[in-house]
């Protein structure tokens, strides 16, 4: 067997061998001309030519091969009370009908299709079918509130619009038919028609001629079989937050996805086939497309479909119960989730009432594993607690310890060390390469390997200038760190706008527009402030317009309001000041970097471009009002 040292190298040194022996993995209805088309730099290209459905690979072609009685996907509900399990047979003709049923509503290869689902088997029913015919789906989080779902439709142009009458968080139930229809009322573009799952909890009225229901239509629906695409051809879109209001549109293509996701479940997780692998998350993110949906079943092990939460529902045992219930090797969440846990049940009482023989790994990211959640995880499980880093934008780990290659000491921090493919390079602010154990700006050399994104949809200028101009030659990921001197990377945090809460990606940006409609707002910032629970949650300091009178006290309950409103209670925006002027470079960049640290008792050095370095002063005391710059 290869060590990890030779693995990575021929990755880099030898793409084109190393990506098309990988590529065996995969079903193609025509191989491929070319394994990377490097012609037209940024924009690369893998397994041009080739053909194959997604679908077919996830799903036919083990019935094919013989296990189709096995399980594909159970779906463990402590919300409903609910165990479901679907056999790879059951769950391909559950897929082939809502296929047909997109088709009877004349969806086609190329079109798109929007899916707002809570956490069951239908949207993974519904994101498969439209694999099936070549339709590009994408799921909107839940939790996205109606101006959010609004822009995402606006940009994608959806046909359909997948959705069901309510989610159920915890003990809440969300209705979700509302929040659609308002959003179909916000956008421009309208879509022909919606599908709509009727849960038992709520039943949501139906608008005559464009709302179907989900059993009706896919009852009465003929079959449809795979529809063969190219590699190149998109399989589905996530918007994911950037540095402003408007999200990017992540692409993802058919091939190198299907092949890096393959590659990644023998290689990074040490998966195989028939065993059951559970990533705690949400299909709305990238964790769920990559690792509930498609890896796992691409590999064609069992995926669960969880709806509840690590802490209360009903007991911070969740976890457990559903490793040992189900025979889970693999548990996959974000660090958050632990904290949680550990907050309810430190000693791990819970999780010592469960046997969980077939567990062997956690695998944790979304954000940094903080040494602390390493410790204490690693001492409850007594199983390799693994950190690996990556991105919505490259679907799969740029840096992990690969359990399946050659397994490395974890040094708590640290997500070990770049993933095959991945040419991880600290670049200094003009873009030198800097060396072992010196901070800087991540970046990865081009090309990145396959399911990476290849643009923005419908966004190439958009796609350069957010990740390809600022560094030429090298892939920028917005994260800060280093790399020490045995190759083991450091991500410590974004160095842009964006910030992590409880392992979701929010922009501070589109906060602040919210913010800024407020008839008594001049200006304002967001930022992150360190959270014990989540990472990081999002305060804000606002500046009133000349001669305004309104008070703390009545101003910040509007913001949280609109924010949640606007963007949804998943932003967590709970905190504001109010300040009299905002920290500024002299040429009027606002200053957030700086105001975290000063939030957080961070020593931070002066920054040289600062206009007036008195604000700095007068921000520290607003923060103190509100809790923070204390320690
Ligand atoms: N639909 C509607 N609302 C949602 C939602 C959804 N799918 N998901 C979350 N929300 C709401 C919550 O109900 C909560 O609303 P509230 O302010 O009215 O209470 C708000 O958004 C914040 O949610 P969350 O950040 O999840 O906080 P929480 O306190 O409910 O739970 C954790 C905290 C740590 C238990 C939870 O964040 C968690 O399980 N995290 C795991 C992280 C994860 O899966 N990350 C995905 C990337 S791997
Ligand atoms: P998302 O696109 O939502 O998956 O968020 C990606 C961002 O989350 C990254 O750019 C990092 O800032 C952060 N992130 C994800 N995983 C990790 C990790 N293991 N360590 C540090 N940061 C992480």
């Amino acid at each position: 067997m290869s060590s990890y040292q030779e693995i990575f190298d021929r990755s880099i040194n030898d793409k084109e061998g190393f990506w098309g022996e990988a590529a065996e993995a995969i079903t193609w209805s025509k191989k491929w001309d070319k394994v990377l088309d490097d012609s037209n730099p940024p924009f690369y290209r893998w397994f041009v030519g080739g053909e194959l459905n997604t679908c077919y690979n996830a799903l036919d072609r083990h019935i094919e091969s013989g296990r189709g009685d096995q399980d594909a996907l159970i779906y463990d509900s402590p919300v409903t009370g609910t165990v479901k399990k679907f056999t790879y047979s059951e769950l391909k003709d559950e897929v082939a009908r809502a296929a047909g049923a997109l088709v009877e509503l004349g969806v086609t290869k190329g079109d798109t299709v929007i899916i707002y689902m809570p956490m069951v088997p239908e949207a993974v029913i519904a994101m498969l079918a439209c694999a099936r015919i070549g339709a590009i789906h994408s799921v909107v989080f839940g939790g996205f509130a109606p101006n959010e779902l609004a822009i995402r439709i606006d940009d994608a142009k959806p046909k359909v619009i997948i959705s069901a009458s309510c989610g159920i968080e915890g003990k809440k139930v969300i209705e979700y038919k509302p929040l659609l229809d308002k959003a179909i009322e916000l956008a421009d573009s309208k879509p022909e028609s919606c599908i709509i799952l009727q849960r038992p909890q709520v039943n949501a009225p139906l608008t005559p001629g464009r709302d179907h229901d989900w059993v009706e239509a896919v009852k009465n629906a003929k079959p449809a079989d795979c529809v063969m695409v190219k590699a190149t051809d998109p399989l589905y879109i996530l918007y994911t937050s950037g540095t402003t209001g408007i999200p990017k549109g992540i692409v993802r293509d058919n091939g190198g996805h299907a092949v890096a996701l393959y590659w990644s479940m023998v290689n990074v997780y040490d998966v195989k086939p028939g065993e059951v692998y559970w990533a705690a998350s949400d299909v709305g993110w990238v964790v769920g497309h990559s690792y509930i949906v498609y890896a796992p079943l691409l590999l064609g092990a069992t995926t669960i479909v969880f709806e509840g939460k690590p802490i209360g529902t009903p007991d911070p045992g969740a976890f457990w119960r559903v490793i040992s219930d189900h025979d889970v090797k693999v548990l996959f969440t974000a660090p958050t989730a632990f904290r949680a846990i550990k907050k309810e049940d430190p000693k791990g009482e819970y999780f010592k009432k469960y046997d969980l023989g077939a567990f062997k790994y956690l695998f944790l990211a979304g954000e940094r594993t903080d040494p602390d959640t390493y410790h204490w995880a690693s001492d409850l499980l007594k199983r390799p607690v693994i950190d690996h880093w990556w991105q919505t934008e490259t679907g799969w780990a740029i840096a992990g310890n690969c359990l399946g290659i050659e397994p490395f000491p974890v040094k708590p921090g640290s997500p070990t060390k770049a993933v095959p493919g991945y040419e991880v390079t600290i670049l200094d602010g003009d873009g030198k390469v800097l060396g072992p154990g010196e901070e800087g700006i991540v970046t990865v050399k081009t090309p990145l390997p396959p399911s990476c994104l290849p643009t923005l949809w419908n966004n190439d200028k958009r796609f350069r200038e957010s990740y390809m101009d600022p560094f030429p030659g090298y892939y920028f990921t917005g994260d800060g760190g280093y790399i020490d001197e045995d190759g083991y990377v450091f991500i410590m945090g974004r160095v842009d706008d964006v910030i992590n809460v409880a392992g979701h990606r929010l922009s501070t940006g589109a906060m602040e527009e919210v913010i800024a409609t407020n008839p008594a707002v001049a200006e304002c910032a967001v930022f992150g402030v360190e959270d014990g629970l989540k990472g990081q949650v999002p305060i804000g300091l606002i500046v009133l317009k000349a001669g305004e009178t309104i008070t703390e006290e009545e101003l910040v309950p509007q913001l949280v309001q609109a924010i949640r409103s606007e963007i949804g209670a998943i932003a967590c925006f709970k905190q504001a000041a109010i300040v009299k002027r905002l920290p500024k470079t002299r040429s009027g960049k606002v200053l957030r970097g700086t105001m975290s640290k000063i939030a957080d008792s961070k020593s931070y050095s002066m920054p040289s471009t600062i206009d007036d370095p008195t604000t700095l002063g007068e921000i520290e005391e607003a923060l103190k009002t509100i809790g923070y710059a204390s320690k």
